[in-house]
């Protein structure tokens, strides 16, 4: 079952299960490993990413609305992230080592979203 308040932490935590800390393949991507460095990353500073640079323009996350957040789109596999412009993220045929999200933690996703990405 999926937390009813997600913190920022929980999605972290999530981010780092989903593609392993000690998989070297991450940094091929444009966007790195951009929820781990360099400690601490506070909530804000998350929250505020642009993912312009990483080939979608937009807000990694808009708080109350993850139907604007590219972070929930990209896990969720939903446009542009089905394949259209992008794969669903991570992408496991470049990343072997990382796994998509289970429906419970795109949920988690989704709630922290909706509850306004609490820190
Ligand atoms: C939020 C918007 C995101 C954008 C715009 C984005 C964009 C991209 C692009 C352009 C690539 C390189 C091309 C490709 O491999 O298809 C890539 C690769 C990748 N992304 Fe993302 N990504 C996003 C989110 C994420 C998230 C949330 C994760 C982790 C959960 C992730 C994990 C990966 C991985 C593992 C790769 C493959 C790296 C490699 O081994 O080459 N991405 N991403």
């Amino acid at each position: 079952m999926s937390k009813k308040n997600p913190v920022f932490p929980d999605i972290i935590d999530l981010l780092n299960v989903l593609v392993p800390v000690n998989d070297k393949n991450i940094d091929a991507a444009p966007h790195q490993a951009f929820w781990r460095g360099p400690p601490p990353l506070t909530r804000d500073q998350f929250v505020s990413m642009t993912t312009d640079d990483w080939g979608v323009p937009g807000m990694l996350v808009a708080p109350g609305h993850p139907d604007t957040s590219n972070l929930y789109l990209a896990l969720s596999g939903t446009a542009p992230f089905d394949g259209s412009q992008l794969p669903q993220m991570p992408d496991t045929n470049a990343d072997p080592n990382a796994r998509n999200a289970t429906e419970d933690e795109l949920n988690l996703v989704k709630q922290w979203i909706l509850n306004n990405a609490p820190a």
